[in-house]
């Protein structure tokens, strides 16, 4: 069968070329589907999804029916607490608030387990990172803590963990090495717990049978597989699990081009980065411009290969018809690179300053809204 040899390994951040083939190898459907189904239903589609960088979704069509009859749904997700909050974990975070507007409850995980089993961070820094860094900065984003739950994996309590238990007798060691490749055992118990991650909050313990919908890169496609395969499993068993839909995005470059992460600092916009410091580090990236003034004033600049236009497409051009100007001139030759990235200075500027400004308020707050787990 095609695609017997794709593999994508969610801890090594496989930087993805083709995100089309997806859906040939492994079945994720075009978000332009459930676009359709959105407008129908009344709902308008965030800018995410309108440009493309949501490309991807499972059943996500089938959980926008659920919310509209009045059923019960919910969004999850999980960030490992292991570096800063930067551009890419901004992107999830802003579904979450997409969601939550429509009525859905939240589940915010924090990836505790994981960043220790596979990352090997300390305990501590763990907690403190996922308080300080990514609950302080979703709540800065807009997510409510009203209709959020955040938590760490090691103290999420019993009914979460017996299920880790009971998956591990649900699969078997060949198809989760078909799924992941090669694995170990901090990777088998990773994958279970994500798994529980995306599953409990269907239990009655965490407020019963409900959709829910998990927005991941792509990069996490194995475990939602792994989830949807469970949960069927189960289903005879425990009456309210229901196969999680999902929807994938493309990960944001960093400013070299590469991959944007906490360990590579240089090419990565962190929401907490002084703003001086993010305005010397969008200067000095890379562009899609050409070598000389003159040349890109004949043949034009790449827009799709350029990391400042990322940065404009995912956050800082919201509206669209000014982002499709941006593309329009740089195209032409018309706009340089220099004059594009003044102002893309000024917007981050200007995005950085009322970021950390509702920040600040909420550094305090994130520890009174989520249990540190006790060790
Ligand atoms: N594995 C995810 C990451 O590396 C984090 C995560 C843990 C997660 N549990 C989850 C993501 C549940 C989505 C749903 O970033
Ligand atoms: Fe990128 Fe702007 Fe240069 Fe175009 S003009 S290549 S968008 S920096």
């Amino acid at each position: 069968m095609a695609g017997e040899d794709v593999k994508i390994d969610p801890w090594g951040r496989p930087e993805i070329k083709d995100y089309a083939r997806l859906y040939e190898v492994f079945g994720i459907r075009p978000i332009s589907e459930a676009l359709a189904k959105m407008r129908e239903l009344g709902v308008e589609p965030s800018a995410f999804m309108r440009r493309g960088i949501i490309f991807g979704h499972r059943d996500l069509d089938r959980a926008l029916e659920a919310w509209k009859a009045g059923e019960p749904v919910a969004v999850v997700t999980g960030f490992m607490p292991s570096g800063r909050f930067h551009f890419g974990h901004m992107l999830t975070g802003l579904q979450l608030v997409f969601y939550q507007r429509l009525g859905f409850k939240v589940f915010v995980c924090l990836a505790d387990a994981e960043a220790y089993a596979v990352r090997h961070i300390p305990r501590k820094d763990a907690v403190r990172i996922g308080v300080e860094e990514y609950v302080a900065n979703l709540l800065a984003l807009g997510l409510d803590p009203s209709t959020a739950e955040f938590y760490f994996q090691t103290s999420r309590g019993l009914p979460y963990h017996e299920l880790i238990q009971l998956f591990s007798s649900k699969v078997t060691y060949n198809e989760m090495e078909a799924i992941y490749g090669e694995l170990t055992p901090g990777k088998i118990v990773s994958a279970l717990t994500q798994v529980a991650d995306i599953l409990h909050p269907m239990l009655p313990e965490y407020g019963g049978h409900r959709y829910v919908v998990v927005p991941v890169g792509a990069d996490q496609d194995p475990h939602i597989r792994l989830a949807r395969d469970v949960a069927s499993r189960m289903a005879s068993e425990v009456e309210y699990f229901t196969p999680p839909a999902a929807t994938y995005h493309k990960l944001i470059r960093g400013l070299d081009g590469g991959k944007m992460s906490s360990s590579r600092p240089e090419f990565t916009i962190f929401l907490t980065d002084p703003v001086g410091d993010a305005i010397r580090k969008l200067r000095a990236s890379v562009t899609g411009g050409r070598n000389t003034a003159e040349e890109q004033r004949r043949l034009g600049g790449e827009p799709d290969k350029c990391p400042v236009f990322d940065q404009y497409a995912y956050y800082l051009v919201p509206d669209d018809s000014e982002l499709e100007s941006i593309e329009r001139r740089c195209k032409s030759g018309a706009l340089l690179c220099g004059e594009c990235k003044a102002f893309g200075s000024e917007r981050l500027k200007s995005f950085l300053e009322t970021h950390q400004r509702s920040l600040e308020a909420y550094k305090d707050k994130a520890w009174s809204i989520v249990e540190a787990p006790k060790y």
